[in-house]
């Protein structure tokens, strides 16, 4: 049996981490967050009290933390601020959470010799052209474009850094954009899906001709459970499941899952400094510790998610109005 601390276990991706922990793990769970606007008590409700534990509380505190990372053989941190529109707004929340909050994570591990994996993402390589052949590698250079992605290159960087100079026991997994429940209506397919729920338009950002490498929560969880328990001390391990699309692609698909006209959607004001495409190369993730992906069929993962968000409108329809109205300030 592990004890795993789980940071930011109760948003999109870490609610999910949480429930493949109870569903496929003997392991206890604390889950430790700061219930920002993008957090969900619901997504992890329900959950059994002798597996699962909250504590509200924020990772940059080092007396909040501390206590929590020496009680656990285990830190899977995935606690950030992870929205790029956000970071252009205001970029002080990003830098404090994912650096400093980062920080005093590490420097817990390195006090009680907890073993760390820190979740991070395709975004620190920068972009690729269109046509560029290669895909991101662990060995991609870091050029990250926005104040989100540069906050999780210099969380990336102290990783690497408490390894190598603290002797820290950490692993590092970059991820491809991923879908699937709970994800916040401001992230780009909940927005679409839910704009076309309520009537209205999806609304791209340019051309629509962004590409980005999907994947579902699901199977990101899966490879970062496989990580934290085989990957090397020190290595760093890309997740994706071959899921390019670009935003014009997945605008009709979602169109076409309500029986909408296929050019039924809006081009609004592009993202500024917008990262043209991410594309995963996963080969030593699955070579090395033997991890696929369980949706192979992005269509249909789509499908159901969109089924998910139809279903559960208590849980997003109170978030949305104030979401559309931000976007709308900016034109988006
Ligand atoms: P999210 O915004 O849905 O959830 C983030 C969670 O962190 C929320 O529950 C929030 O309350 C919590 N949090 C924020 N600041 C905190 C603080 N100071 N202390 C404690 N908790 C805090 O994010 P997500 O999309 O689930 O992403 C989770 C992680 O995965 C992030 O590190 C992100 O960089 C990474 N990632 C995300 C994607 C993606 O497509 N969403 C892809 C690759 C990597
Ligand atoms: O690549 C991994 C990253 O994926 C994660 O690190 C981030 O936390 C996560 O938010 C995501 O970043 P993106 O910026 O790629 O995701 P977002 O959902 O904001 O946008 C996806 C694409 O859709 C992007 O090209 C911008 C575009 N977009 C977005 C919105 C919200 C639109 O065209 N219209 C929209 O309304």
């Amino acid at each position: 049996m592990r004890r795993v601390l789980v940071t930011g276990g109760a948003g999109f991706i870490g609610s999910n981490f949480v429930h493949h922990l109870v569903d496929h793990t003997d392991a206890t769970v604390t889950v430790l967050d700061k219930l920002t606007y993008a957090a969900s008590r619901e997504s992890i409700a329900g959950l059994p009290e002798d597996r699962v534990a909250l504590v509200v509380g924020d990772i940059a505190d080092a007396a909040v933390v501390d206590p929590l990372v020496a009680e656990n053989d285990l830190v899977v941190h995935f606690a950030a601020e992870s929205h790029n529109d956000n970071s252009l707004s205001d970029p002080e929340p990003f830098v404090r959470t994912n650096v400093l909050g980062t920080f005093a994570l590490l420097e817990a591990a390195r006090k009680h010799g907890a073993r760390f994996h820190h979740v991070s993402t395709d975004e620190v390589y920068g972009d690729l052209e269109l046509d560029d052949p290669e895909r991101f590698t662990e060995t991609t250079p870091y050029n990250p474009s926005s104040p989100y992605s540069s906050t999780k290159a210099g969380s990336d960087l102290l990783v690497r850094a408490w390894v190598r100079s603290f002797g820290v026991q950490a692993t590092i997994s970059n991820c491809s954009n991923n879908y699937g429940p709970w994800q916040h209506v401001e992230k780009f397919i909940p927005r679409q899906v839910t704009n076309v729920i309520d009537g209205g338009r999806p609304k791209l950002y340019g051309a629509g001709l962004n590409v980005r490498d999907w994947i579902h929560a699901d199977d990101h969880s899966s490879a970062v459970w496989t990580i934290a328990n085989d990957g090397r001390i020190g290595d760093t391990y890309l997740i994706g499941a071959d899921g390019e699309k670009n935003n014009l692609e997945v605008v009709r698909m979602i169109l076409a899952h309500f029986g909408r006209d296929e050019d039924d959607f809006e081009h609004v004001t592009d993202r500024a400094g917008h990262d043209l495409r991410y594309a995963i190369d996963s080969t030593k993730l699955r070579t090395e510790l033997g991890w696929k992906p369980q949706y192979a069929d992005f269509a249909e993962g789509l499908g159901r998610t969109i089924e998910w968000y139809v279903e559960h409108q208590d849980w997003w329809r109170p978030h949305k109005a104030a979401i559309e109205a931000a976007y709308a300030a900016k034109g988006q």
